[in-house]
């Protein structure tokens, strides 16, 4: 069979591709993009494996609609991971990933999210408490303790106590490796991935894994046993779940599904919020109309006055927009011949939505490199155009916590302090495994704590 033509991308050696993309991928993306156009062909990854990155909106409105029996992520895309297990949702294709996406949704949608309107604020506040005035420290580490906490809590629904300590203390462990490049370079080459004893990388992961599953499966068990309907947290809402068939989630599946939105969504959540910070302070007229808008809801506003205040949501949405921090959406392989922009793709041919120079297109985005939350109160974008959680099949399932997350964190911190940037130099965006986020983790200043009536004052007093 002759081999199917891909779209043009550069002809270097896929090891110095490989390099680029590893080391500078939005500055890679870019140079691609204005060589090659909205379709183009790298060859990276362990095995140089041709992937075709797409920025085209219609390609994409394509590839989000299409019937994933034809084109789907999962374990064919080449997503594993010893970590999230087989049965989680990332791994998943098809008729069981569809399963588990029905089980899962209600939990993270609407009314069910309001639940949460006390708890991310409590942990917000007992995190920022420890922020001293005058001295600069870095927004990253707190907001990644802010998101950690809420999913242990509000997703693994743990209270404090043994159990909670003991899981955070090894997922804390895991999570954040003494060799990270080691340690990717076992997941990624899967012949490094062996035991040599406890001491061994491979041995310590294996060991951290176990202790976890044990904690996990503990909770599940003990929830089994003294079932209690008033519970809101959402491992509580999957144990509730059924199937089609009357079937409810079985222990490995919970156990996946935890870990999978631990991983999918505290880093993430914890960046974006990073970068929000920074933004808002950067330019002083964004945090200005910001404060206004806050300030004019009041003291201590409900959680969906705050999630649907509409500054808020565009300040939001250009964070997301700008840096998104998942730059790719997850691959996707073709299953049955696709034709996508005139070409004919082959069943196995990796398919990768770039989120980040889908967002970064002058036609959509006039001055894509400018933070401009007023581009959202202008205009709405297609699902096609703005994509930071992705689309169709594979959409975010935690978007909506997450920007019900990140608009509490940030009217709760806003309301309290004033804070400036410590360095006045631009942020520079970095890629952190996967994601992108803010080199430095955006260093920062507590001027001062902001009185308790001082939004009402301030309120009144611009009214007068
Ligand atoms: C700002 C924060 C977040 C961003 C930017 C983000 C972005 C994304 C993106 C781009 C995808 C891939 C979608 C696609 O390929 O079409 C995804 C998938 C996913 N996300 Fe998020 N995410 C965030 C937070 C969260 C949270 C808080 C959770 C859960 C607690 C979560 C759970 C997941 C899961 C389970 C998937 C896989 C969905 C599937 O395979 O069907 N994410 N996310």
């Amino acid at each position: 069979m002759p081999e199917q033509k891909l779209p043009d991308g550069p002809q270097t050696h896929p090891l110095v591709q490989t390099l680029q993309w590893l080391t500078s991928p939005l500055e890679y993306m870019e140079a691609c993009a204005q060589r090659y156009g909205d379709i183009f062909t790298l060859r990276i990854g362990p095995v140089f494996k041709p992937q075709v990155f797409i920025s085209n909106p219609q390609a994409m409105q394509q590839i989000f609609t299409t019937d994933p029996k034809l084109l789907d992520s999962g374990e064919p895309a080449g997503i594993k991971s010893p970590l999230l297990g087989r049965q989680s949702m990332l791994a998943l294709e098809g008729k069981p990933h569809q399963r588990q996406r029905k089980l899962l949704t209600p939990p993270f949608h609407g009314e069910r999210m309001l639940a949460y309107g006390e708890l991310i604020p409590d942990i917000t506040k007992q995190v920022t408490n420890q922020w001293q005035v005058g001295e600069p420290f870095s927004v990253l580490p707190s907001m990644q303790a802010i998101s950690f906490q809420v999913i242990l809590k509000a997703v693994f629904g743990l209270e404090e106590g043994v159990r909670y300590e003991k899981l955070k203390a090894v997922l804390i462990a895991l999570l954040n490796p003494k060799t990270p490049i080691l340690t990717a370079l076992m997941f990624l080459f899967p012949v490094l991935a062996r035991d040599l004893g406890p001491w061994s990388p491979w041995g310590i992961f294996i060991r951290r894994k176990q202790q976890i599953d044990e904690l996990i499966y503990a909770e599940i068990r003990e929830r089994k046993e003294q079932s209690d309907t008033s519970r809101t947290d959402i491992l509580s809402l999957m144990m509730a779940a059924h199937d089609e068939a009357g079937e409810p989630m079985t222990d490995v599946e919970l156990r996946d599904e935890l870990i999978t939105l631990l991983v999918a969504g505290h880093e993430t959540t914890a960046t974006a919020l990073t970068w929000a910070f920074y933004w808002i302070h950067h330019l002083s007229e964004v945090r200005e109309k910001l404060l206004q808008e806050l300030d004019s809801l009041g003291e201590n506003p409900d959680a969906n006055a705050i999630f649907k205040a509409p500054y808020l949501n565009a300040v939001c949405s250009e964070t997301l927009r700008l840096y998104p921090v998942a730059m790719l959406a997850l691959n996707r392989v073709v299953k049955s011949p696709l034709d996508i922009m005139g070409y004919k793709f082959e069943p196995g041919t990796l398919i990768i939505p770039s989120i980040y120079l889908t967002h970064h297109r002058e036609d959509l985005y006039p001055q894509p490199k400018q933070f401009k939350p007023e581009r959202f109160l202008e205009r709405q974008f297609a699902p096609y155009e703005y994509l930071p959680f992705g689309g169709g099949n594979r959409r975010c399932i935690g978007m909506a916590f997450a920007l019900f997350e990140m608009k509490l964190v940030l009217a709760t911190v806003l309301s309290q302090w004033q804070m400036e940037l410590a360095d006045s130099k631009p942020v520079q965006p970095v890629r952190k495994g996967a994601l992108i986020g803010p080199a430095g983790g955006v260093r920062m200043v507590v001027t001062r704590r902001r009185a308790q009536n001082e939004r009402v004052l301030e309120t009144s007093s611009s009214s007068v």
